[in-house]
């Protein structure tokens, strides 16, 4: 019998012959409540200043931020994640900076809490000493080699802190082994058992956070790499070991980073577990497609493309520092 499933019966292009009936037939799309807006913040007054390794973004001073996060809500996108560019006079070998009460991201907190507190906003804190250590490594240096124990104990205290701040979702991003069971058990013995834990759960020591380092101001420090404790980017399997830990210590989001050239750890996932995945779509992911539309190599629809591709592989949200300029577009 002839195969009716096939040529010329069957013709795909058929269903792909005018805009509606694409549109009819479209398995995944993006919505600005896939978004989250990482911002970088400084000391200073009415400081708006560009980040030279990354085009069109900027960091602002904390008297700026009200701005910002009216933008964000006005275009529905649902959380802001905030990064510090801590000065490197209040750096030192323990990251002690990360445990003040006054640091940037306390100040922070503390003012979105105070004037948008009812408002319908998330708010989103790194977990990771990274911004404050001289060495510019995620936690304490002991014999050159990152202490997992002894960074955690720090860990713990800068989520309470950030958490009762305000805080709404704690995202460890350092990969010390066991950090989401002590933070999460921390936040329930003092009262925080509705703060979230998005956790940073297959981050890779990847060449792809350069643009970022430099706009905290870690990339100077930086001594060595972050192979021993970041996985390596030749595996996959282990992705799901990270995974199924943290879901057992009590995440309740995951995160996958970097992004684009993860996009199959993100399906793996996906496919194997119930808990929502995000994505980062991280600093050289960003540069790379805004130097190349800058440059006119790429035209601007690159970006929806790019961050439709998180979506059809799983992603339930996108970190991504285009998200101010998409969710003007997607509205
Ligand atoms: C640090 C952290 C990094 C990023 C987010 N949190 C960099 C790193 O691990 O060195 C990278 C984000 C980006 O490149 O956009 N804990």
């Amino acid at each position: 019998m002839k195969n009716i499933d096939s040529y010329p019966n069957t013709r795909l292009r058929r269903n792909r012959k005018k805009e509606w009936s694409r549109r009819l037939i479209e398995e995944s799309t993006l919505s600005s409540n896939d978004l989250i807006w990482p911002i970088f913040i400084c000391e200073g007054k009415n400081v708006k200043k560009p980040v030279k390794t990354m085009p069109g973004i900027y960091r602002y001073s904390i008297d700026r931020l009200e701005k910002l996060v009216e933008s964000a809500m006005n275009k529905k996108i649902p959380m802001i994640a905030l990064f510090p560019n801590t000065p490197s006079s209040k750096k030192d070998n323990k990251g002690s900076e990360a445990l003040n009460k006054n640091n940037l991201i306390c100040q922070a907190l503390k003012l979105i809490k105070k004037n948008y507190k009812d408002k319908d906003i998330g708010t989103m804190c790194d977990v990771a000493l990274d911004p404050y250590t001289n060495h510019g490594h995620d936690g304490i240096l002991k014999n050159n080699y990152v202490d997992n124990d002894e960074t955690i104990k720090i860990l713990v205290k800068q989520s309470l802190l950030q958490a009762e701040m305000g805080c709404d979702v704690i995202a460890p991003s350092d990969m010390m082994d066991g950090r989401i069971g002590e933070i999460r058990k921390a936040l329930d013995k003092n009262g925080h058992e509705l703060v979230q834990i998005l956790s940073y759960a297959v981050k890779y020591a990847s060449n792809f956070y350069g643009p970022f380092r430099y706009a905290i101001g870690s990339k100077k420090s930086l001594k060595g790499d972050k192979k021993n404790y970041q996985m390596d980017f030749k595996n996959s399997r282990e992705a799901l070991r990270e995974v199924a830990l943290d879901v057992k210590e009590g995440a309740d989001f995951v995160m996958v980073k970097p992004g684009m050239p993860y996009l199959d750890i993100i399906k793996l996932i996906r496919d194997n577990f119930k808990i929502p995945v995000f994505a980062y779509q991280v600093s050289g992911e960003y540069s790379l497609i805004k130097n190349g539309i800058n440059n006119h190599i790429l035209n601007e629809e690159a970006i929806i493309e790019s961050l439709t591709s998180f979506k059809r592989a799983g992603a339930s949200a996108v970190v991504t520092y285009f998200a101010e300029e998409v969710a003007k577009k997607l509205r």
